[in-house]
C-alpha cells in the first residue's frame, strides 16, 4: 500500500532517506514527501507525482538533517493531491508523521478534533493523528506519553512514524496490524515498511510486532508493548537478500530482471526447506481437508497447486480467493489452511489466516519476505527465498511458489503412496533440470517473442485460453497481460469457452493458447479442438505450442514454439513465456510497467 521510513543518525541523513522511499517506491507511487527536523522545526516537502517528479519539483533532497521521516503514497482516504500527500504537520509544527493503514474511527476523532477548532488541511484519516499529539502533548508534557496515548485512541490497522522538533534525534514508530521493520546500522538506525529500504545500509532487522511500539535514535532502539510499557526484548535477524538484487542491474524494467531472474529462483525454491516440505505434507495427509488461500495472482498459484496435488498425491485441496475465505471456507480443528503470499502483508490473505486461526485450524504460509506479519503468524512456514520482487506485478515469486507447490504433491505423493519412489525421483530431476530450459527458451525465444507481441498489440479484447493445468497458467498470463498493458483481457478455460463466451469471437477478438505438450494427449486434444472452434468462427489465434505438436503448430497463425519439455514442468515454462509477452505487449505500448497505473504492490487494505 503506502511506504513509509525513517532515519537518525549521527551525519546529514537526508540522502539516505531519499533514496530509503525510491526503495519503497513499488509500494505505491501516486505522491511522496519528506520531513526533516532542525532549526527547532520540521521542514516538510511534498507532492505529488513518483519519488523523482517530487524531487524535481520539490528539491526534496536539498533538505538537511539527521533525522526524518518519508512516505510513498497509494490514496486510500482522499483523493491524490499535495495536501494529501505524508508528511502530515500538527497545527504548531512540532510534530510530523507518516502512516501506512487505515484508522476506522477517523471521523469520529475529527469531529472531536474540529469541535475543539483544530482546522484540517487534508481529506487523510491520517491527520487526526497529528493533532492528537499536539492535543496529548498540551496535557502530558511528555512525547512518547503523547505518541502512545495518541495511538490509544485510534482503531484500525497502522502503521506510523514519527519524529517531533522537541526531540531532535528520535524516532517514535508503532505497529498495529501493518508492517513495520527496524534496521540497525551504525551510528544511524532505520524504520521502514519493508527491509528494501534500508538494505543498502545494513542487513540486521528487527521486526516489529503488532501491539509493539519503538524509540529509535541513532545509537539505541527500545521496544516496548503499547498496551502497557513493559520492555520487549527480540533478537535481531539477518536478511539475507542483497541490496544488489533490489536494484535494475542493466536492465530496463525490474519485471524484464525479475522474469530472467527465474531461472535462480526456481533453484531457491528447490533449496527450500526439505523437513518443512516433509511436515507439511505429512500434515495435509492427516487433516480432514488442506485449503490454500491466495488472491490476486497467489490465487492462480494456488489453483495451480490444486492440479499438483489431484494429479500427484491424488487429493483434491480446497482452494478458496483470500478476498471471500471468510465468507466461504468452512475450516475447523481437523483442517489445515495453507496461505501463499509474496509479500507475507496482503490484508485479505492475513484475514483469512486469522480466521482460520479462530476456528481452531492449522495454519501453514510459503512466503518471499522474510519478518513479514504471515511468515511469522502461521504454525508453519515455507520461506521461498526468491529474493526482493520489485516489479508491482509478481513473476518470479509466483513461479517460485508453484515449484514449492510441486515439491509439496511430490512429497505428499511419495508419502501417500500414489508415487513410487523412481516416479518421485523421475519428477524430482525434471524440476532440477527446469532452470536450465528456462534460460535457455529466454535466451533464444525472446526476439520471436517481441515480434509477436508487437505484431499483436493492437488488439484491444483478448482472451487467455488454457485447460487442465494449463488453466490456471491462462488466468495468470492473463492477469499479467491486463495489468500492464491495460487491454481487456479474460482467461478462461479453453472447455469452457463454448458454453457461452464463444459468442463474443470474431476476426477483432484475439485469442491466446497455451497448448499442452502432444505427450498429454486429451488435454491437446481437446485444446486443439477449441482452436479450431475459434478459428471456425474467424478469431485470430496465437499461442505457445511445443515444436513436436504439429496440428497445434499448423493451426495457430503464430505459435511460439518451445523445446520438447516433460509435462510435469511444461505448464512452468509456458507461464514464463506468457510473462515475457506480457512485458513486451506493455512496452510496445509504452505503459509504466514495473508501475502499472492504480496498483500497489503490497496490499494491506481491506
Ligand atoms: C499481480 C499481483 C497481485 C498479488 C496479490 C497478492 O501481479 O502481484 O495480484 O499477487 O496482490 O499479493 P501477495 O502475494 O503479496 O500476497
Amino acid at each position: 500500500m503506502c511506504g513509509i521510513s525513517a532515519v537518525t543518525g549521527s551525519e546529514d541523513i537526508v540522502a539516505i532517506l531519499y533514496e530509503s522511499i525510491l526503495n519503497l517506491e513499488y509500494r505505491g507511487y501516486d505522491s511522496c514527501g519528506l520531513g526533516v527536523v532542525g532549526n527547532g522545526n520540521v521542514t516538510v516537502r511534498k507532492n505529488t507525482g513518483g519519488v523523482e517528479e517530487v524531487n524535481r519539483k520539490e528539491h526534496l533532497t536539498k533538505l538537511k538533517g539527521k533525522t526524518g521521516i518519508a512516505h510513498t503514497r497509494w490514496a486510500t482516504h482522499g483523493k491524490v493531491s499535495r495536501e494529501n500527500a505524508h508528511p502530515h504537520n500538527s497545527a504548531d509544527g512540532q510534530f510530523s508523521i507518516v502512516h501506512n493503514g487505515i484508522i476506522n474511527n477517523y471521523e469520529d476523532l475529527r469531529d472531536e478534533l474540529m469541535a475543539q477548532g483544530v482546522v484540517f488541511k487534508s481529506e487523510t484519516d491520517t491527520e487526526v493523528m497529528a493533532h492528537l499529539l499536539e492535543k496529548t502533548f498540551q496535557e502530558t508534557g511528555d512525547i512518547e506519553q503523547a505518541f502512545i496515548q495518541s495511538v490509544k485512541r485510534l482503531e484500525g490497522s497502522f502503521a506510523f512514524c514519527m519524529v517531533s522538533a522537541r526531540s531532535q534525534q528520535t524516532i517514535y514508530c508503532v505497529r498495529q496490524g501493518s508492517p513495520l521493520v527496524l534496521g540497525l546500522g551504525t551510528k544511524s538506525n532505520f524504520v521502514a515498511s519493508d527491509v528494501n529500504a534500508f538494505l543498502q545500509h545494513t542487513r540486521k532487522a528487527l521486526v516489529l510486532e503488532d501491539g509493539e511500539y519503538a524509540t529509535v535514535t541513532p545509537d539505541s532502539v527500545t521496544v516496548r508493548k503499547t498496551a502497557d510499557g513493559s520492555l520487549v526484548s527480540r533478537k535481531p535477524i539477518r536478511i539475507e537478500w542483497d541490496a544488489e538484487t533490489s536494484r535494475k542491474g542493466g536492465y530496463a524494467h525490474y519485471m524484464l530482471k525479475e522474469i530472467f531472474e527465474q531461472p535462480q529462483t526456481i533453484r531457491n525454491a528447490l533449496a527450500a526447506t526439505q523437513e518443512g516440505v516433509e511436515r507439511i505434507a505429512s500434515q495435509i495427509r492427516e487433516r480432514r481437508d488442506t485449503y490454500m488461500m491466495g488472491v490476486g495472482t497467489t490465487h492462480y498459484v494456488a489453483q495451480a497447486g490444486q492440479y499438483f496435488f489431484s494429479s500427484l498425491a491424488g487429493k483434491y485441496l480446497p482452494v478458496v480467493s483470500s478476498d471471500e475465505f471468510v465468507d466461504l471456507a468452512v475450516v475447523g480443528p481437523q483442517d489445515m489452511v495453507m496461505a501463499i503470499s509474496q509479500s507475507g502483508e496482503t490484508y485479505d490473505t492475513r484475514r483469512g489466516i486469522a480466521h482460520a486461526k479462530d476456528q481452531g485450524a492449522r495454519t501453514a504460509s510459503i512466503v518471499n519476505v522474510m519478518g513479514s506479519s504471515l511468515s511469522m503468524s502461521t504454525d508453519e512456514v515455507i520461506m521461498q527465498g526468491s529474493g526482493p520482487e520489485i516489479c508491482v506485478v509478481s513473476t518470479k515469486a509466483a513461479l517460485a511458489q508453484m515449484v514449492i507447490l510441486l515439491r509439496l504433491a511430490l512429497e505428499t505423493g511419495l508419502q501417500e503412496g500414489t508415487l513410487a519412489a523412481e516416479q518421485y525421483d523421475e519428477s524430482y530431476s525434471h524440476l532440477k533440470a527446469l532452470p536450465d530450459t528456462v534460460t535457455a527458451v529466454l535466451n533464444e525465444r525472446s526476439g520471436f517473442v517481441r515480434n509477436l507481441a508487437d505484431k499483436t498489440v493492437g488488439y484491444r479484447n483478448w482472451l487467455m485460453l488454457g485447460r487442465g493445468i494449463y488453466y490456471p497458467m491462462a488466468l495468470e498470463a492473463a492477469l499479467k497481460l491486463k495489468e500492464i498493458t491495460y487491454l481487456h483481457v479474460e482467461g478462461m478455460a479453453a472447455g469452457f469457452l463454448k458454453h457461452g463466451t464463444l459468442a463474443l469471437v470474431d476476426e477483432e477478438m484475439m485469442s491466446f493458447f497455451l497448448v499442452p505438450t502432444p505427450e498429454e494427449k486429451e488435454l491437446n486434444q481437446h485444446t486443439i479442438s477449441a482452436i479450431e472452434e475459434v478459428k471456425a468462427r474467424k478469431g485470430p489465434v496465437i499461442g505457445i505450442a511445443f515444436e513436436n505438436d504439429k496440428r497445434a503448430l499448423k493451426l495457430l497463425d503464430h505459435a511460439i514454439e518451445l523445446p520438447p519439455t516433460p509435462p510435469l514442468v511444461a505448464p512452468l515454462l509456458e507461464l514464463v513465456v506468457a510473462q515475457l509477452f506480457s512485458y513486451f505487449s506493455a512496452l510496445k505500448l509504452g505503459r509504466s510497467i514495473d508501475k502499472p497505473r492504480n496498483l500497489a504492490k503490497s496490499v494491506t487494505v481491506g
